[in-house]
């Protein structure tokens, strides 16, 4: 692309555009030219609040608009697919929220729609923009916790919304689309690998899962679990488990610009061993590594407006996306059949 700065349509006035907002506009790459939303009144009040000069009364609309270079877009789950086809036969690169489609099958649709008009589109799954992210594979490449043996994720809060799309599953509602997801997308990620196996469990009370309990297994022996939920205190945490150390991580999978992040290492301290036990509690060093300050939303803008103006290789690649959207797919057929999916 000859362009040096791309023009952002935002297609829905969902909360998770407050986190982009400011980045788009801090960007020297980047400029925030419009808005869509389904009604005349919400579109001329967000871009009057939000700065943003061109407001559009459907998203159809902002689609005609020439100017427009990228389009990120927030819709419930299930409306991706539909949204990113229509932009990409519009000739609008596409910055997805999370999960990108719900099905493998819709996940295939969008790469070829991508493919035939030119266009890129990334899921914006911002944990995987976080520099502590590629920090903690490169631990597991490095070997620093010896063989990894197991990985747990850990995801919840309590959804007060009773109208959120969240709770309907016609929406691609359900804890694991939501939350379990980043947990997956990690361990992936983390491991540089895909599951051979999956069991899970979960509790649908409301005709979603409301909690989800979830395992994988990795050919290498490893063993995932985590647990999301939407019917819990909040709280997040990842850790991995190794032959010789522990890494621990506070904030996997959120990002607050008012929080740090940190990466906890705990490994032999070389010292002789002279425990009851020999088990090797006593001997021990702590190496911590401190995110402060870290916009992980920015690093996800940046890097895809150096997909699309100089042909960096996307972060997260359609193929990745189609292989997390598998997972969580196969998760949640074992939680209906209540047995092991083989992948
Ligand atoms: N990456 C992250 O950190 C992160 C965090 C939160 C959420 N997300 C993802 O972002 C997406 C949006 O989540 P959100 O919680 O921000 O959404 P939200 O606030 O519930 O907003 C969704 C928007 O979609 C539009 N919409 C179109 N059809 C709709 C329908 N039938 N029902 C409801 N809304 C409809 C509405 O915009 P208009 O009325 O303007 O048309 C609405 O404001 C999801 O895919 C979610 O997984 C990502």
């Amino acid at each position: 692309m000859t362009k040096k700065r791309l023009q952002w349509g935002l297609l829905s006035t969902a909360r998770i555009n407050e986190r982009l907002i400011p980045c788009l506009k801090k960007s020297n790459h980047n400029e925030l030219l419009a808005i869509a939303s389904r009604s005349r009144n919400v579109a001329d009040h967000y871009a009057e609040s939000h700065g943003i000069s061109r407001a559009y009364a459907s998203y159809e609309s902002m689609l005609e608009d020439p100017d427009i270079d990228v389009v990120y877009l927030s819709l419930p789950n299930s409306l991706h697919k539909e949204w990113v086809i229509k932009c990409a036969e519009a000739g609008k690169h596409v910055l997805c929220e999370k999960p990108l489609a719900i099905s493998p099958e819709e996940v295939s649709e969008i790469a070829e729609a991508a493919k035939k008009n030119e266009i890129i589109v990334q899921e914006a799954a911002m944990m995987r923009f976080h520099a502590q992210t590629s920090y903690v594979r490169e631990l597991v490449v490095q070997e620093k916790i010896g063989i990894i043996r197991m990985v747990r994720g850990l995801f919840s809060f309590t959804l007060k919304r009773p109208d959120d799309y969240r709770f309907d599953s016609k929406m691609g509602g359900g804890s694991l689309w939501d939350l379990g997801s980043y947990c997956v997308s990690f361990s992936r990620a983390i491991l540089g690998a895909e599951p051979v196996e999956v069991y899970a469990i979960q509790n649908d009370k409301r005709g979603v899962d409301l909690s989800f309990s979830g395992h994988l297994v990795f050919s290498s022996g490893v063993f995932f679990h985590f647990f999301s939920s939407f019917d819990a205190f909040a709280h997040i945490e990842a850790d991995l488990l190794g032959t010789e150390g522990h890494i621990y991580l506070d904030m996997p999978w959120l990002n607050r610009l008012n929080r740090s992040a940190t990466i906890q290492i705990v490994c032999d301290d070389g010292s002789k061993d002279e425990s009851t036990f020999s088990d090797g509690l006593d001997n021990r060093k702590t190496d911590r590594k401190i995110y402060h300050k870290v916009n992980a939303y920015q690093d996800e803008v940046e890097s895809m407006t150096r997909s699309i103006l100089y042909g960096e290789t996307p972060v997260i690649s359609l193929k990745d996306s189609f292989n997390n959207i598998s997972v969580i797919t196969a998760l949640y057929q074992s939680a209906r059949e209540g047995k092991p999916i083989r992948l």
